[in-house]
């Protein structure tokens, strides 16, 4: 069993790190090892990941619900 870590950037993607695979509503597989940027701001050309493109259209971010804030630190494990 491998753990992932997560870590939501301020005004930019989702950084994963860790041994996995992400599917996409089509079936799209997206196997991945060491860091993964996920795209959260919608702009990216290249989605899932993100391509910097947060920066050139200037994303802020969102603002997060009470229910999300973190537990310990800045990161989030997920196991799989
Ligand atoms: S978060 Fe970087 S392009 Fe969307």
């Amino acid at each position: 069993m491998s753990i992932v870590k997560g870590h939501i950037m301020e005004g930019g993607p989702l950084h994963l790190v860790g041994d996995f695979e992400i599917v996409d509503a089509a079936g799209n597989r997206f196997p991945h090892s060491g860091i993964f940027s996920l795209c959260r701001c919608g702009h990216s050309e290249s989605k899932p990941y993100c391509d910097g493109n947060h920066r050139a259209r200037r994303w802020t971010g969102c603002h997060a619900s009470p229910a999300a804030e973190p537990t310990h630190n800045d990161a989030t494990s997920i196991q799989k």
